[in-house]
């Protein structure tokens, strides 16, 4: 039996730090409100002169050298964001090319939204278990700040720009254990960036094409779509909640995060918390939260990990690791 096996993982933050005060001058909020409602004190917001590439480019490189590896060796990269650099060519195919990866090695993005990880997770598990890849770079990036309406308090205080990144290894021994995708379509209205390349570019400017979010309906969804699928991941692997070692969730509400540990019975000191630094990453949270706590030596070889994401779409998904 082949596994994918996460032989490193990396990230990267912009160096701009954007305080809860700053907020407080552009928008009516106030730093307690924040905190209180979600958890949030601080997020990075990318330079000028940075891309989703740039960003992705970094994690993917820290990856590579904390599994020990060359960009050459990769024959697999997928990067899940909702704010690429270009309509086309993919981000991953301009991380390719920028890192040096094989030309001919397969590369692509996946849009999913803050669940994109999750997916671009599934399917390069999916590409290593049958053959198809044997390295994988495993992406999630977002320049998030670039889609935000900064006059809308209710969005503009949650949303923060990062990268994180996993290599993954075809090997014999256990690695990721199960994956778990769905999508509700239906929910569009509640969450969405209502421009597109094929409906033209009227919306481009003011606050007409930036994200609009039904925030306490999304919140409502998020929590009790995110219990189920906790049960469905445990079930599907014969576990009960108490074999998870670590939850690593997308780091939207410290509330929500709050309500699937307690769904788990986990300590919220067995959750990796970045909520309050990063905010809401999008696509790049749970890699950016996965690094972190492998970086300073919360997450150690052979623990159990369970990750997963909600967002627009409706997307939701999870992943199960022996790390
Ligand atoms: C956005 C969110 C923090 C709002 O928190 P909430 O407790 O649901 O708050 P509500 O939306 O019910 O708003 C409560 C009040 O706070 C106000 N409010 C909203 N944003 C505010 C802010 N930044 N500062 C101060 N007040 C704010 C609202 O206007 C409302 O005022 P009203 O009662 O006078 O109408 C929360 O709903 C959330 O995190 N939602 C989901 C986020 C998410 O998961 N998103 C995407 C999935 S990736």
């Amino acid at each position: 039996m082949t596994y994918a096996r996460v032989k490193g993982t990396g990230s990267y933050l912009p160096e701009r730090v954007m305080t809860n005060a700053e907020l407080e001058q552009l928008v009516d909020t106030s730093d307690r409100w924040i905190r209180e409602r979600t958890g949030i004190c601080e997020r990075r917001i990318v330079a000028d002169d940075q891309s989703c590439r740039d960003l992705a480019m970094i994690a993917a490189s820290r990856a590579l050298d904390a599994a020990g590896l060359q960009p050459g060796d990769i024959d697999l990269i997928i990067l899940g964001t909702c704010t690429p650099d270009r309509v086309f060519p993919s981000t991953a195919c301009l991380v390719q090319a920028g890192l040096g990866v094989n030309p001919g090695a397969v590369a692509f993005d996946v849009s999913a939204a803050c669940s994109g990880f999750i997916y671009a997770l599934d399917v390069a598990n999916r590409f290593i278990t049958t053959g198809g890849a044997r390295r994988a770079l495993v992406i999630g990036s977002e320049t998030m700040s670039r889609i935000i309406d900064w006059t809308d308090r209710g969005t503009c205080v949650l949303f923060g720009d990062g990268a994180g990144a996993l290599v993954l290894e075809a090997d014999d021994e256990t690695g990721i254990l199960s994956t778990h995708l769905h999508a509700d379509g239906g929910c569009e209205d509640l969450l969405n960036v209502p421009w597109g390349v094929s409906q033209g570019y009227d919306a481009l400017s003011g606050s007409a094409g930036k994200l609009k979010m039904r925030g306490n309906e999304v919140f409502k969804v998020a929590v009790r779509t995110l219990g189920r699928i906790v049960d469905e991941t445990l079930e599907a692997n014969g576990l009960a909640k108490s074999d998870v070692d670590w939850l690593i969730p997308h780091q939207a509400n410290i509330r929500i995060i709050q309500a699937t540990a307690k769904k788990l019975g986990l300590p919220m000191e067995q959750v990796v918390q970045t909520v309050a630094e990063h905010g809401n990453t999008s696509a790049a949270s749970i890699p950016l939260a996965f690094d972190v706590a492998v970086r300073d030596g919360r997450i150690r070889r052979g623990e159990l990990l369970l990750l997963e994401a909600f967002g627009g779409g409706f997307t939701w998904g999870s992943a199960l690791i022996r790390y």
